[in-house]
């Protein structure tokens, strides 16, 4: 395939309080990792990078040939960094192949639909990256000292989720130049932004919510145990 997805899946999980690295905790009678990469392999055919806590890359392995069959293939894992930015530089410098488009995608995310994958990826563009959004619906405050300053227009703002699509050759130029800069970035998207190309929105989904405390992971048990992929 020309689009490779990096699943980062390398982060401690210090919020979720959990004896395992988060990747490794159980939702059901299967991982966060689990799936994330099942929701992976559903999707359009993709080189799949997983990118493990260091000391955990055979588990990661482990989940990776089990989720992927007959395709063991299209997967390879990686050690991770220290930080998110290290983690996903990681997963670039893994890719193999002719691929051109590059998906990254948090393992966090794990019940994200394979339908919201194929959508980020058939919008990315040569120059342009594909952004996966939901509206806000809280209301926001600006706010200084403990007095709001003003109210955030809700229709300007968006919620960020991931698989976050990239052409290639600009993504890998865009953190070459932010390794340079030492510049850390809240994901990629802003990355991407910050070195002057255009990102794109995609509907996003419910399900793909952020896996990062207990009270995330009793919702996915429940989002399970109600609406199974
Ligand atoms: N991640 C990573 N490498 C890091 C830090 C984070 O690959 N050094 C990944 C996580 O595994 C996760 C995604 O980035 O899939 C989003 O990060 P987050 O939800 O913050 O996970 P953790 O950093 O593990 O959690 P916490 O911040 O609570 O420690
Ligand atoms: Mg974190």
């Amino acid at each position: 395939p020309h689009t490779a997805i990096i699943i980062v899946a390398a982060g401690s999980g210090t919020r979720l309080e959990a004896r395992a690295p988060k990747a490794f905790v159980g939702i059901d009678n299967r991982t966060i990792l689990r799936h994330a990469l099942d929701g992976v392999f559903a999707a359009q055919p993709l080189q799949v990078i997983v990118v493990a806590p260091a000391g955990h890359e055979g588990d990661a392995q482990t989940e990776l040939l089990a989720a992927a069959g007959d395709r063991a293939d299209l997967g390879r894992v990686v050690t991770g960094g220290a930080t998110r930015q290290e983690s996903v530089a990681a997963g670039l410098a893994a890719l193999w192949g002719d691929v051109t488009t590059v998906l990254v995608h948090d393992a966090a995310r794990a019940l994200t639909p394979p339908s919201v994958i194929d959508a980020v990826a058939a919008a990315v563009t040569a120059q342009a990256a594909a952004l996966p959004v939901l509206p806000v619906v809280d209301t926001l405050k600006r706010v200084d000292g403990g007095v709001v300053t003003g109210t955030v227009d809700r229709s300007e703002l968006a919620a960020a989720q991931t698989p976050q699509g990239f052409p290639r050759d600009a993504l890998e130029a865009a953190y070459a130049r932010a390794a340079e800069e030492g510049a850390e970035y809240t994901d990629d998207a802003a990355l991407f932004a910050a070195a002057g190309h255009t990102v794109r929105l995609v509907p996003g989904s419910e399900r793909s919510f952020k896996i990062t405390t207990p009270d995330d992971l009793e919702r996915a048990r429940a989002l399970l145990a109600t609406a199974p992929p």
